[in-house]
């Protein structure tokens, strides 16, 4: 008996990193997955890979009115949302003295605004008692140099769980955050950087953390599980942390 039987997920930013892998432990897990994503390619191989009967839809939360139409192709296929896993987000920094309005604009509209809308957007295709799961960062609790707005934008949709659980209460609609420390993804191959650089960028990160190794996406998947399903049934507004001890020790 999987833990998310005869559940419906949508898992917004599916087609990559921790949203595919979370996507994938919970169709294995018995739920009905949906993804977006914005790139089309990923986004086919990603639901090959999550397995048939996944519904793939393109959609940018810089652009909320393709959220409104992703919305709908999920309920005309698929029937209301139980699980919500609001996961798109980029990683962008620069030094303070560099930083442009341009970049603090992006950051905080993908980031912050772009989890808000999506929840918002959201609410006519929910069911009453589902789970919605924000994927935060570990950032949000620490001091990185370059990387204040992009922190600052998980330290914001840290807050918006307690305050949107506070509002849907109602409809006993629980809003919770996994916080992920540093993670193997794609993530860091947006960066700009040669394949050398980026394997560089991995082994000095890995030395910050306490157990001297990044996580990788299947161990975020395990957390958003637990959050996703009734075994979280007593939590919300609330936050797990998988860091490897980075922003805890
Ligand atoms: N990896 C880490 O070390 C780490 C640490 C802490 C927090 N996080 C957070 O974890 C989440 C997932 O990141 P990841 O590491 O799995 O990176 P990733 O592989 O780069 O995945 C990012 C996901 O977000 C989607 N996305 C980005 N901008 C979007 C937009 N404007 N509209 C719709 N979708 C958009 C991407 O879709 P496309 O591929 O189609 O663009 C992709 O599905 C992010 O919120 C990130 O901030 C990651």
């Amino acid at each position: 008996m999987g833990k998310l039987n005869n559940k419906i997920a949508f898992i917004i930013g599916g087609n990559s990193g921790i949203g595919l892998a979370t996507a994938e432990l919970f169709a294995s897990e018995g739920a009905r997955v949906a993804i977006t994503g914005r790139d089309e390619n990923t986004l086919k191989d990603a639901a090959y890979q999550i397995g048939e009967n996944t519904l793939a839809v393109k959609a940018d939360v810089l652009n909320l009115s393709s959220l409104d139409e992703a919305y709908q192709q999920v309920e005309s296929k698929l029937g209301k949302i139980d699980v919500l896993v609001v996961n798109a987000g980029i990683f962008k920094g620069a030094p303070l003295a560099a930083f442009t309005e341009e970049l603090f604009d992006e950051i905080v509209d993908i980031n912050f605004k772009g989890t808000f809308f999506t929840i918002k957007k959201a609410l006519p295709y929910l069911n009453d008692g589902a789970s919605i799961v924000i994927t935060g960062s570990a950032a949000a609790e620490a001091g990185v140099v370059n990387a204040s707005v992009y922190s600052a934008s998980k330290a914001a949709v840290r807050s918006l769980a307690r305050n949107l659980s506070a509002d849907l209460l109602g409809r006993k609609i629980r809003v919770n955050v996994l916080s992920p420390g540093h993670v193997e993804t794609p993530i860091h191959g947006r960066l700009g950087l040669s394949p050398e650089q980026v394997k560089g960028l991995r082994e000095e990160l890995a030395n910050g953390v306490p157990v001297k190794r990044v996580g990788n996406a299947e161990e975020m998947a395990k957390g958003y599980l637990f959050l996703a399903s009734d075994e979280s049934s007593f939590m919300l507004g609330a936050e797990i942390v998988m860091d490897g001890g980075w922003s805890q020790l």
